[in-house]
């Protein structure tokens, strides 16, 4: 896997302006500088309701590459771009379909990301190569003016070193970017805290390449029938099968210390758990436990820390990310989880912490 151009050692020394904007109550001039930074081909992390996002102008490939450099992220993993009107669809598709349109008025703005054919003014830099574009128009207020006041697309991976989990808050990506990037937009936490599902209708049957908080159901119910790329389903790894979004294949995020699921029965689950977390801390190993609100009191061993409720899924999918950052700040060598029904907001939890154990799942 390729890296793309880019002077790393150059980016460091960068200074990082960060800029607090209170997404209940702000002025559009306070986005003002952050949108001249865009528009001058230069990079912006921003909150959205999903994670934060990494910006740059996704028409001018120069400004593509800088994203690519910051993160250290390959240059064949495409990015989204973002844009602050729907009909903007129709400025970087070559064909947009009536799916799309439907799709768009049903669920933009918010975490659907929407992938086309690309017209020829749509960088390969910022498609990694591919004859296709990702389009979304996020539902935080704070990405919307700032795209709408930049004048451009903007481009936007998750704004987290690559390898790393998605920042749900903008100490992460300070934690992550600081020095590399020219700015970032404190906006509080991302709400949702898992990425957008992403939706191809370039092809065929529309396909789900990645779950998340809009649902097959929800698609469906709009546009007809719709299927998930065989890659992302099941519990196993199959090398023969390459994931549609470049993005799938690669070891995201990732926790520093290894990371096993239990799934099956609770009481069973937890008595696993336990028994696993005291036989490592006998061997010197340090140890951290995955809990909710429901079962964080019956493990005995361990750092134990509460994801969320199993009441309320959101609350899972809002804590995740959060939570493997904080035991790579402890440097937990074991990290042991719980496993979550495969039921709407399930599927999309499943789905990025199979990837973060790197499919080490073990059914008790
Ligand atoms: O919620 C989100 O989508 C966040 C926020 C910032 O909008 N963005 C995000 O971007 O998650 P990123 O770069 O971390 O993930 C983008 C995914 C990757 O898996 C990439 O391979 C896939 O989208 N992707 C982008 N363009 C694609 C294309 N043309 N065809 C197939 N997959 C594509
Ligand atoms: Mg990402």
């Amino acid at each position: 896997m390729g890296f793309a151009d880019g002077d790393k050692g150059h980016a460091y020394i960068m200074k990082t302006k960060i800029i607090k904007v209170d997404i209940d109550n702000f002025q559009t001039k306070e986005l003002e500088e952050a949108a001249r930074v865009l528009r001058n081909g230069g990079l912006v992390a921003f909150p959205t309701e999903t994670v934060y996002g990494l910006g740059a102008n996704g028409l001018d490939k120069e400004a593509s590459r800088k994203i690519y450099a910051a993160k250290g992220r390959p240059s064949d993993n495409p990015l989204i771009v973002h844009i602050a009107h729907k009909n903007d669809m129709e400025v970087l598709a070559k064909e947009v379909p009536e799916e799309a349109y439907k799709l768009a008025d049903s669920f933009w703005p918010g975490p659907l990301t929407i992938i086309l054919k690309k017209k020829d003014t749509v960088p390969y830099e910022t498609t990694g190569g591919l004859d296709t574009v990702a389009i979304r128009l996020p539902a935080n207020v704070i990405a919307r003016e700032l795209i709408n006041q930049s004048k451009v697309f903007v481009a936007a991976p998750s704004a987290n070193l690559s390898g790393k989990p998605s920042p749900t808050k903008a100490n992460h990506v300070i934690n992550d970017l600081n020095g590399r990037i020219d700015m970032i937009i404190d906006g509080g936490s991302a709400t949702l805290g898992l990425e957008s599902t992403i939706v191809d209708l370039s092809e065929g049957t529309p396909m789900i390449l990645r779950p998340g908080f809009i649902t097959k159901d929800m698609l469906e119910n709009v546009i007809g029938p719709v299927q998930y790329d065989p890659a992302i389903i099941g519990t196993t790894i199959d090398p023969n099968i390459r994931p549609k979004a470049p993005g799938m294949k690669y070891r995201h995020y990732a926790p520093e210390g290894s990371l096993t699921i239990y799934s099956g029965e609770l009481d069973k689950v937890i008595t696993t758990i336990n028994k696993m977390a005291r036989e490592k801390l006998d061997k010197g190993y340090s140890v951290g436990i995955i809990a909710t609100e429901e079962t964080k009191d019956l493990y005995q061993y361990g750092i134990i820390k509460s994801i969320g409720t199993r009441n309320d899924e959101a609350s899972i999918a809002a804590g995740l990310y959060e939570i493997l950052r904080e035991f790579d700040t402890l440097h937990t060598e074991y990290i042991y989880t719980e496993s979550y029904s495969d039921n709407r907001y399930g599927q999309a939890i499943m789905n990025r912490l199979l990837k973060a154990a790197g499919y080490q799942i073990v059914n008790v």
